[in-house]
């Protein structure tokens, strides 16, 4: 898969509707939308309020990605409103299991993210519970920072453990931070099947182009 997800966090929000709209006719695959609570991350974005709202205006899958300290609350809360896919933070919780349970039993797609400093092994007991990997190549928090280079083969390691681990089950494998038309394409390379991509895309002077430059010019 060679899917777009752009982050809402460079969004206008004054004009929420419409940017989710324009995305979408440029091409993206799902609105990725970060929930921050000043806690697991030092930044506070927005809650369940805002995801609802982004549920009546989008026709395309909600990625909700909770940089929180209480995915366990916040996780199946978030699938309630009808997002498709769901992810925390391995780092934010040691009820890992517990949270990866609960958002697939409120109806969506179950995705656990892994920091920059935290390897891919330590999916091993829970690859059976997970739909969606996300590696980020930023230290999670805010949109804007530059791209970590060592997540490239963070991502290629990743893609090979799963090949190992779950040969049997598809899961995705979607990468976070930093990423632009100069990185976009050797990331699908390696085994990324979802780019999120916030400043680049919604900073962009012509979306349906900054988003077919991600995708090596397939609109
Ligand atoms: C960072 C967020 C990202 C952010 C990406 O903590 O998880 O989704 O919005 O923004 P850019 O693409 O600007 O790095
Ligand atoms: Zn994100």
């Amino acid at each position: 898969m060679k899917a777009v997800a752009p982050s809402v966090l460079a969004a206008d929000f004054t004009r929420l509707g419409e940017e989710l709209r324009a995305m979408e006719k440029a091409g993206a695959a799902y609105h990725h939308l970060d929930v921050m609570d000043a806690h697991f991350v030092p930044n506070l974005t927005f809650g369940p309020l805002v995801v609802q709202a982004a549920r009546r205006a989008a026709s395309i899958p909600l990625d909700v990605h909770l940089m929180i300290q209480d995915p366990l609350t916040y996780g199946p809360l978030c699938a309630g409103l009808g997002a498709e896919i769901v992810t925390f933070h391995y780092e934010a919780t040691p009820h890992v299991h517990g949270g990866l349970v609960k958002i697939r039993e409120a109806g969506a797609r179950s995705g656990l993210s892994l920091t920059p400093g935290t390897p891919v092994e330590v999916l091993g007991p829970v690859l059976n519970y997970v739909d969606l990997v996300l590696i980020m190549s930023v230290n999670p928090g805010f949109g804007g920072q530059a791209f970590i280079p060592e997540s490239l083969d963070k991502v290629a390691r990743l893609r090979a453990f799963l090949k190992e681990n779950a040969p049997r089950r598809p899961i995705l494998i979607e990468v976070d931070g930093g990423v632009t038309d100069r990185n976009a394409a050797e990331l699908y390379r390696a085994g990324a099947d979802i780019l999120v991509s916030g400043s680049f895309l919604y900073g962009a002077p012509d979306y349906g182009l900054a988003l077919a430059s991600l995708r090596g010019g397939d609109l």
